[in-house]
């Protein structure tokens, strides 16, 4: 139920529809785009930043709140961790129950390897799950993974990692057939062609979906895939450190039972990390679309054992988190809205940018309009702007909404709000981690036996990523960490378990004087329960 502040607002954005409707607003140029940027993208904002003092990029900058638990002293530091008693002992261990492990599991399994999962909730609590609006490839006789590159290269500022890029792209189709033949319904068209549109920055309509839910209907697939296979999953159980052997090469990890609290070890002769993203950190105090499990774990562990972070200081603000009511905030409003026709519109009811550009600069433009222009809703959380729905259905025809984006739908009417009558209100929310550890095109790291694939992967999109191309990744290089996994392990003979790089961490920040005041990994978020338990043990 909207107030009469909003009612009002409503009024203005009904008189001005069909105006935005016959006009829409100029694309940006590259120049205003950087001003834009450079004045409201949060990821520009210093005084948010602290240097790492210690590691690989000592030196560089990271959100206030990851430099923290990049400083901060491990969760094992008093405990005993009996090393020679191995609880798990496998060929690949896979760390994370997401999109991007299960795709791992999947493919070392099948090439003969003998896989252990452990996420530290269920198989399938992740942001994976949560993705909505589609998955890109280049399929269709229109386009081609070449202009799937030049979109992507653009949209991430020319910053992706050439190789890994190339290799997303390319392998783009051959993951849709992939998903498809384990059995994901993408939405098609009658003739039975994939279902294609548009996201932000794109130059061809190749977002795949199945309706506004298509990372719960991938992970539905890929998790049944799991359990057909047999594949072992040990659930509510962390990793809390990584365990090398006394070469230095990744050789497990130390796990913690979520439950109890007890250690385990769990020796491999290889690792796959994927542990996903960081948006439960609520850098700047934003808030996010990300699962409760979002916590930047991955990024922690492989950062003690010497892995390089590619642009710990770049992330994605969705400009369309729900901003109404209270309940929702935050949460994801997929750029599937805005892909079939959904316009924004300021207090006013005015069009201040065209729908579809790329992410980072929609949302620096919302918050220039809320901020800076005082052209925003105001609402119990702060300010926020129209996404004028009611557009869809009178461009597409009526029942559009309930077909393509029925989690919306469900969404905002629990609330009371018809989003096929009557506008929503957004704003950016915190979505998604760009930057993450360094890895080779065949998901290895500079740690021998370690692979890392998903959103704690950096470097893949840039410093900015188109929608969908995410989903596309959790696939690609998951598939491939996997295989490469199972194409190392048989050479592989694990030596003597040690965990001197966690001590040795630990004397390094000291001699930095760094402060320490957290534990990390964190886990779960600062407001869970947990805390309480983990400030009584520091
Ligand atoms: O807007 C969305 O549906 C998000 C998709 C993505 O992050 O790729």
């Amino acid at each position: 139920m909207y107030t009469p502040e909003m009612l009002a607002s409503i009024q203005k954005v009904e008189a001005t529809r069909q105006v935005r409707m016959a006009t829409e607003p100029d694309r940006m140029s590259a120049e205003e785009k950087d001003a834009l940027l450079n004045a409201y993208h949060p990821d520009f904002k210093t005084e948010c930043f602290t240097e790492i003092k210690v590691g690989p990029n000592k030196g560089d900058k990271a959100p206030t709140e990851l430099a923290a638990l990049l400083h901060g002293h491990s969760r094992i530091r008093h405990a005993y961790i009996n090393l020679k008693n191995i609880d798990y002992d496998v060929d690949v261990l896979v760390i994370g129950g997401g999109g991007a492990g299960a795709s791992a599991a999947i493919e070392a399994h099948n090439a003969g390897a003998n896989v252990l999962i452990v996420t530290k909730l269920r198989l399938g609590d992740a942001n994976s799950m949560m993705s909505q609006g589609g998955i890109q490839a280049a399929d269709k006789e229109n386009d081609s993974p070449a202009q799937h590159y030049l979109d992507a290269f653009g949209g991430g500022h020319y910053a992706a990692q050439p190789d890994l890029l190339r290799k997303l792209v390319l392998d783009g189709p051959g993951a849709i057939k992939w998903l498809s033949d384990l059995g994901v319904m993408f939405d098609k068209e009658s003739d039975g062609r994939m279902q294609t549109t548009h996201g932000g920055g794109t130059s061809r309509m190749r977002m795949h979906a199945a309706a506004d839910y298509s990372g719960a209907e991938i992970m539905r697939t890929l998790r049944d895939e799991v359990f057909n296979l047999r594949i072992p999953v040990v659930d509510y159980t962390a990793a809390v450190e990584l365990i090398l052997d006394t070469d230095g090469k990744a050789a497990g990890a130390v796990l913690m039972n979520m439950e109890t609290n007890e250690y385990l070890v769990a020796r491999a002769k290889t690792v796959i990390l994927s542990t996903g993203g960081a948006g439960r950190l609520h850098y700047q105090g934003f808030p996010t679309s990300n699962h409760y499990g979002a916590t930047a774990d991955g990024l922690i562990m492989a950062y003690r054992v010497g892995v390089q972070l590619v642009y710990p200081d770049s992330f994605q603000y969705h400009p369309t988190g729900a901003a109404y009511p209270q309940q929702i905030f935050g949460d994801l409003v997929t750029e599937k809205v805005r892909s079939i026709g959904a316009i924004l519109a300021n207090v006013d009811g005015e069009a201040f940018m065209h729908p579809l550009e790329t992410r980072d600069v929609s949302s620096a433009a919302i918050i220039r309009e809320c901020i800076s222009r005082g052209k925003g809703v105001s609402t119990p959380t702060g300010f926020a702007i129209w996404l004028d729905t009611p557009v869809i259905e009178m461009l597409h025809g009526e029942g559009t909404i309930l077909r393509r984006i029925p989690a919306m739908y469900r969404m905002f009417i629990k609330y009371g709000i018809d989003m096929r009558r009557v506008p929503i209100l957004i704003y950016p929310t915190l979505h998604y981690q760009n930057g993450g550890l360094k890895i080779n095109v065949d998901g290895s790291t500079s740690v021998e036996n370690l692979y890392v694939a998903g959103e704690a992967v950096g470097g893949i999109h840039g410093r900015n990523r188109l929608m969908g191309n995410s989903l596309l990744d959790i696939i690609v290089f998951g598939r491939i960490a996997g295989q490469s996994a199972a194409d190392k392990y048989p050479s592989v003979s694990v030596g003597k378990l040690a965990l001197t790089h966690v001590e040795d961490y630990e004397h390094a920040l000291n001699d930095a004087d760094v402060e320490k005041q957290t534990i990390s990994p964190m886990l779960l978020p600062s407001y869970a329960r947990r805390q309480e338990y983990d400030r009584r043990r520091l």
